[in-house]
């Protein structure tokens, strides 16, 4: 490890207080001349750091996404080996893609301060201001057509609300197929985007979450929120993305080797449409009808009012307004 990187670590993990220069110095085994020069480095990557005369150094907040803060200890088997952390991309899935074909790069998580063309699902777009919040992707490559489509995404929204329920104590439920809800109001969304690679899928799950903004009621169809409205004390962004990462890594797992009953029985526990009368648009035409069932293969069962039971694949609906 670097001595920038054990200086981060340090400063990270002392959060709001400040560290006294001599004891940092004694910690980390560097006179006052080689702290200062990685002091300098953290700068140079981004982190913008408060000097006080009197208490010594700390992180200034909001806190930069780091990637080896994020890779830390992570205790995963494939997603967030290696992670990215910019400062802006027009959007992460673009990243996130265009790396598939690089050897190694299954499990890459691309995270960004912010998007130029951040992108929502049906084709709407994703607007978060500069470090307020969480635009993540995660590139898997399916070699073998292990990773169901249906299952990934319903995974990805689960994993969103247990990392967040993990890291800031909340309890968000889903909205299918992947909107993560707080009090009825969307905290975050996924969008899931394939493209083929010599014989090979590569998916990028596209993960944005909502920690301190959201947008204006009439900037979007569906009301928001964010996690600093619901949680009191204030919300690290490091910790949110890698609780989340761990519960989309055991998923992923799962999914993998076809065992999808938990993710079933979890998906639909945080789930509250269950038996309620909803209209869904799939290929053009208007479905209205009773929630049945959420299924990881096949989509959403909807007993429809003409009596038919139908599936309806997330990739090609959309629940409307009411
Ligand atoms: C939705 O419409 O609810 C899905 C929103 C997904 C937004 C995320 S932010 C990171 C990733 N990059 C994008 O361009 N979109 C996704």
């Amino acid at each position: 490890m670097t001595q920038a990187d054990r200086l981060l670590e340090l400063l990270y993990d002392r959060g709001e207080d400040h560290f006294a220069l001599g004891e940092l110095g004694g910690t980390m085994g560097l006179d006052r001349a080689k702290l200062q020069d990685a002091l300098e480095v953290l700068r140079g990557r981004g982190h913008a750091l408060e000097l006080d005369p009197a208490y010594g150094v700390r992180l200034t907040r909001p806190f930069k996404l780091d990637a080896h803060l994020i890779e830390r200890d992570l205790q995963t088997q494939r997603i967030g080996r290696s992670v990215i952390c910019f400062d802006e991309v027009d959007s992460t899935n673009d990243v996130a893609l265009d790396s598939a074909a690089q050897e190694g790069s299954d499990g890459l998580v691309v995270l960004a301060d912010s998007q130029r063309r951040g992108r929502g699902r049906m084709g709407r777009t994703w607007i978060s201001p500069h470090r307020a919040n969480i635009l993540m992707s995660v590139l898997l490559i399916d070699a073998g057509c292990e990773l169901a489509h249906e299952a990934l995404t319903i995974a990805a929204g689960l994993s969103v609300a247990e990392g967040i329920e993990l890291a800031c104590g909340v309890e968000p439920t889903l909205k299918w197929p992947n909107d993560v809800l707080l009090d009825d109001e969307k905290v975050a969304g996924v969008l899931i985007e394939l493209r083929s690679i010599s014989e090979k899928r590569a998916f990028a799950v596209g993960i944005g979450i909502n920690v301190n903004a959201f947008p204006a009621r009439d900037g979007v169809d569906f009301p928001a929120t964010s996690l600093a409205d619901h949680v009191h004390a204030s919300v690290r962004r490091t910790e949110v993305v890698r609780a989340v990462l761990r519960r989309l890594d055991r998923w992923t797992e799962q999914i993998a080797e076809n065992r999808l009953e938990e993710l079933h029985a979890d998906w639909v526990s945080r789930c509250g449409m269950l038996n309620q009368r909803i209209a869904v648009e799939c290929d053009s035409r208007r479905c209205v009808g009773r929630v049945v069932d959420v299924s990881p293969l096949d989509g959403l069962i909807l007993s429809c009012d003409d009596g038919r039971t139908i599936h309806l694949p997330s990739q090609r609906s959309t629940i409307l307004p009411e």
